[in-house]
């Protein structure tokens, strides 16, 4: 089975609603070099543009992903937002436990796999991140710990089609540090948690759901780190700030 790639940018805390319109109108016509190729494109707003997002890019192949969801259907939680909140401005993806959210805003493990069950049920695809600190490579617990967030993240999750679920492998590290991690060392985890994939669901899951990298990647990095057969793809941060780069980021996927 071969997986389409899957470009994401995670803009995290940036751009307003103008700016947001303004960036989305200019990456539809930037990707105008995508047509008839393999390749699927997703950006990811803070809450206050995903609506603008949608708009802009009504009509095109680009989709819209949010940065977080809050897994309660309504209530009283102040500041947060639902599944179905997301679903009405037009999202189709929605980023879980992002190393970022698991650091500043204390999100464990069980939170996480309670977002992704809520963006199931609602018919959004959970991107769902994990990723080792630098001490948990140094000291040689990674497999360990993305075993521990991928089981636990997906926990009790009844899934079947490979396309319903996007996994992003993140070394915290490697997160707007300009350090990548090496196409080896993305790919050493990447194909762990494939296999892993296998044993929680079934070799048809495993080959089929995207497995993304992110973690400093630039146009300079694209090329060698979709090489490897376990990266489907990338969750850009700072390169996907700025159309130019982003564009690239897309083109340095697509299969030749
Ligand atoms: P970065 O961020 O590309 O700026 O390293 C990646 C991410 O946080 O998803």
């Amino acid at each position: 089975m071969s997986r389409t790639p899957l470009i994401v940018g995670n803009w995290k805390m940036y751009k307003t609603v103008a700016e947001t319109r303004d960036f989305c109108l200019r990456l539809k016509d930037e990707m105008a070099f995508t047509k008839g190729k393999q390749v699927e494109v997703a950006v990811a707003p803070p809450f206050t543009a995903l609506s603008a997002a949608a708009q802009a890019l009504r009509g095109s192949f680009i989709s819209v992903a949010a940065q977080d969801v809050f897994w309660a259907e309504s209530g009283a939680y102040t500041g947060e937002v639902s599944a179905k909140m997301l679903t009405e401005v037009g999202c189709h993806f929605g980023i879980v436990g992002h190393s970022e959210r698991r650091q500043y805003f204390h999100e464990t493990d069980v939170s996480i796999n309670k977002k992704a069950a809520a963006l199931m049920k609602e018919g959004l695809i959970p991107i769902l991140c994990l990723g080792e600190t630098l001490s948990e490579r140094q000291g040689g617990s990674t497999l360990v710990v993305v075993e521990r967030q991928t089981r636990q993240g997906l926990k009790g999750l009844a899934v079947q089609d490979p396309q319903k679920l996007v996994m992003a492998y993140e070394p915290v590290w490697a997160i707007g540090t300009g350090q990548t991690a090496t196409p080896n060392q993305a790919q050493e985890v990447q194909a762990f948690l494939r296999k892993l994939l296998a044993e929680i669901f079934s070799p048809n899951m495993a080959e089929g759901v995207r497995i993304l990298y992110g973690g400093s990647v630039k146009p300079e990095n694209i090329g060698e780190l979709m090489a490897m057969n376990d990266v489907d793809g990338a969750l850009v941060g700072g390169a996907s700030l700025e159309v130019k780069s982003f564009a690239q980021i897309v083109r340095g996927s697509i299969s030749p």
